[in-house]
């Protein structure tokens, strides 16, 4: 029987091109399964999974928790901000805690780069790695891939340009390393100040250019600016910036072919995507969220599988 190379999730870096489609095969098993009049299957029966969620989510946390009751999981969640962590306590004893209550599974959101990785070398459940800081988002990654897939028949060959905050954006990272792993061309644009100076190693070209990038591409994964996570000003002002780096339906219907229109949300309409874009027939994102729980619950349904 096939099985995930890995016991965690903690990025996509650490999986390998027959990992992700595993985890796309068992998700097109559970698209089937939320499509029916009776969505729940009693996979994770007897498992408990903890949710913990140092920094805000809406899409992520509704996903997970919504992925975890129709396996018929035991769910229980953490928001920081109503917690003890706000009283001083640390992130081992926070969740050393939350384990002695039986948990087998922690899906974790925190703003430090590797703090999943931490975690998972002090604590034996099994951690997922639902975005930390400016690092990875594994399971975005890995629907939105997924979405390619369903629209395109295929990721191998197809060229993506992830367009914006791509130096703050652990969506741009995980899209990255799934991307290439399997066999599509990537692109980042955005202004130079915005884009890693490793970036190239990573075998993704550049293209400061936003009219070129998208005439180039397949399919244009539209990041929002990072604010939350920005220190200095990195270009001078919204306006220019979307001037320079917004999509909108004029420039879109002037492309060289039909294009499919990405964004892993929160949308800031009106700055990197207008709303007559963003709801278009070439725009995938509602189909991303959808197709998140579809992943998560595999995702999830294959990590279980190795908890001793
Ligand atoms: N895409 C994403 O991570 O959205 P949330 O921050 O709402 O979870």
């Amino acid at each position: 029987m096939s099985e995930l190379s890995v016991k965690h999730l903690l990025g996509i870096k650490y999986l390998n091109e027959k990992d992700i489609q595993l985890i796309f095969e068992t998700a097109d098993n559970f698209k089937e399964v939320i499509n029916r009049s009776i969505k729940k299957v009693p996979s994770l029966r007897d498992i408990t999974i903890a949710n913990i969620f140092f920094e805000n989510s809406t899409r992520t946390k509704l996903s997970f928790e919504l992925a975890e009751k129709r396996l018929s999981a035991d769910v229980i969640n953490f928001s920081a901000s109503q917690s003890s962590v706000k009283k001083g306590e640390t992130l081992i004893d926070t969740v050393n805690n939350i384990l002695s209550m039986k948990v087998d599974m922690v899906v974790m959101r925190h703003p430090n780069p590797g703090a999943g990785i931490f975690l998972s070398k002090h604590v034996d459940a099994a951690i997922i790695n639902a975005g930390d800081g400016a690092h990875e988002h594994p399971t975005q990654a890995l629907l939105d891939s997924y979405s390619i897939r369903e629209r395109l028949g295929d990721v191998s060959g197809k060229k993506v340009v992830i367009v914006g905050d791509i130096l703050h954006s652990r969506v741009a990272l995980s899209n990255i390393f799934a991307l290439k792993l399997q066999g599509a061309e990537v692109k980042v644009c955005g202004p130079r100040t915005l884009l890693p100076r490793y970036i190239e190693s990573l075998g993704v070209g550049i293209e400061t250019d936003l009219r070129k990038a998208l005439n180039w591409c397949d399919v244009a994964n539209m990041l929002r600016i990072q604010n939350e996570r920005l220190d200095i000003s990195y270009f001078p002002t919204t306006r220019e910036y979307t001037q320079q780096f917004g999509v909108n339906k004029t420039l879109l219907n002037s492309l060289e072919k039909d294009i499919v229109i990405m964004h892993p949300g929160p949308i800031n309409r009106g700055v990197e995507i207008t709303s007559d874009v963003a709801d278009s027939k070439q725009s995938i994102i509602l189909d991303q969220v959808e197709n998140g729980v579809a992943i998560r619950m595999a995702v999830m349904y294959l990590l279980a599988s190795k908890i001793k």
